[in-house]
C-alpha cells in the first residue's frame, strides 16, 4: 500500500511517501480501506518528538480516518466486510501504523458505523475532537447545568468548534474566542452566543458586559499563554478550566494565588485515557446530539493524498473546523 512514513523525529517535512506491505487485522481486529483522514496538531508534535508516544519506525501517523471494511481478524463479531466505519479513538497513528495510509488495522472495538445522514468526510473529521470536547465538558462530574457559562478558547478549531456545539447541546450560554472575524461569524451560526477576539486590550470587560453579571462556569481552554489569566479572571466562584491545548504556548507568571478565594479548579484533558468501551458510549451521545441540534461535523479542507504537507501548513495557520486529506 501506499503510506505517508516516518523515519525520524525531525517533523512533517521530512515525511515521504513509499510503498509499504499491506497490515494485517490479527484476532480482533478489522482491515480499513482508508477513504478520508483528518489531521491533528498532535500528528506535528509526535513527528517533532513533542509528544509522549516513540512508536517503532518507521511510523505512520494519523489518528482519525474512515473508510470501508476490507477484512475482519479472528473473533470479531458486529463489523464485516463492506460496512463504512470510522475510527474512533484508540492507538493507530500513536504507538502503531495510523491513517495517513491506503489501509489501516484497528481494533473492532474502535470504530463505529457511519451516522445517519453523515458523509465519509464527516465521519473521518470528527472522533478524537468531540471526544476530547466531550471530556473537557463532563470531566467534573457529570453535565453541566442548563443556563452555565461556557467559555471555549481557539473555538474555531476542530476541539473548539466540537466544544461549541455541545455546549449548545447542554443548554449552556456559550462564549467563543476567535482572532478572526470571519471565523467569529461563522461561529456564532454554528451557536456561539457571543464571540470575541481574544487579542481585545478589553477582552474582560467585553465578555463582563456581554455576560450581564454572570461569569463563566466552565471555561474549555486551547490556547494556554498569556490569555489563561484573562480566563481565570473570568470565571465565577467554584469555576473550572479544562486544559486541552497549548496552542499559545506557556502561560506566563503563573500565581496560584489566583485560584483560593474563588475555590477554581484547573483540570487537564486527555483523550489518550478513554477506554475502547468509554469512548463508544461518549461517541453514541456525541452523535444523538448532534443530530438533536440539526448540526454536523464542520469541515474546513479537503487536500489530496499527495499534498499531506500542505494539509499540516492549513492546520498550522487555524482553520475552521477540520483539515482532511483524501486517501483513496
Ligand atoms: N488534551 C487532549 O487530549 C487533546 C486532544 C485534541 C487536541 N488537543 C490540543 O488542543 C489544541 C487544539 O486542537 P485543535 O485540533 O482544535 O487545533 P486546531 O484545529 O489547529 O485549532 C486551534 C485553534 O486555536 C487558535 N489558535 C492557534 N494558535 C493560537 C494562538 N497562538 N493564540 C490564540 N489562538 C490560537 C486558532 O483559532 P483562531 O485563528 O480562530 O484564533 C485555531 O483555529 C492543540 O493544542 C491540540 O494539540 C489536546
Amino acid at each position: 500500500m501506499r503510506a505517508w512514513l516516518m523515519d525520524g523525529y525531525e517533523g512533517i517535512e521530512r515525511l515521504r511517501q513509499a510503498e509499504v506491505p499491506d497490515p494485517q487485522p490479527g484476532p480482533g481486529e478489522v482491515l480499513l480501506k482508508v477513504r478520508y483522514a483528518a489531521l491533528n496538531p498532535a500528528d506535528a508534535f509526535l513527528a517533532q518528538a513533542q509528544y509522549p508516544a516513540r512508536p517503532p519506525l518507521p511510523h505512520i501517523l494519523g489518528r482519525d480516518g474512515a473508510g470501508e471494511v476490507l477484512a475482519v481478524g479472528a473473533g470479531v463479531e458486529g463489523v464485516k466486510p463492506g460496512d463504512l466505519v470510522g475510527i474512533l479513538r484508540c492507538e493507530a497513528g500513536v504507538e502503531r501504523w495510523g491513517t495517513f495510509a491506503e489501509k489501516v488495522a484497528v481494533p473492532a472495538a474502535s470504530v463505529a458505523p457511519l451516522p445517519e445522514g453523515w458523509t465519509l468526510e464527516e465521519m473521518a473529521a470528527a472522533p478524537l475532537v468531540y471526544l476530547t470536547a466531550w471530556q473537557a465538558l463532563v470531566q467534573w462530574g457529570g453535565l453541566p447545568s442548563p443556563g452555565q457559562v461556557l467559555l471555549v478558547t481557539g473555538a474555531s478549531g476542530g476541539v473548539g468548534v466540537a466544544s461549541v456545539m455541545l455546549g449548545r447541546s447542554m443548554g449552556m450560554t456559550v462564549v467563543a474566542l476567535s482572532r478572526s472575524a470571519e471565523k467569529a461569524r461563522r461561529l456564532r451560526e454554528l451557536g456561539a452566543d457571543h464571540v470575541f477576539d481574544p487579542g481585545a486590550p478589553d477582552l474582560k470587560q467585553q465578555v463582563l458586559g456581554a455576560l450581564d453579571g454572570k461569569r463563566v462556569d466552565l471555561a474549555v481552554d486551547l490556547v494556554a499563554g498569556p490569555l489563561f489569566h484573562t480566563v481565570l479572571q473570568l470565571l465565577g466562584y467554584g469555576g473550572r478550566i479544562s486544559v486541552a491545548g497549548r496552542s499559545g504556548g506557556t502561560v506566563p507568571d503563573f500565581n496560584t494565588a489566583m485560584l483560593f478565594f474563588r475555590r477554581l479548579r484547573i483540570g487537564g484533558v486527555s483523550v489518550g485515557d478513554y477506554t475502547p468501551e468509554g469512548a463508544q458510549t461518549a461517541w453514541k451521545e456525541i452523535v444523538r446530539r448532534l443530530a438533536q441540534l440539526g448540526q454536523k461535523p464542520v469541515i474546513d479542507s479537503v487536500f489530496a493524498f499527495d499534498q499531506l504537507k500542505d494539509a499540516f501548513r492549513r492546520l498550522a495557520e487555524g482553520p475552521m473546523g477540520k483539515v482532511l486529506v483524501k486517501v483513496a
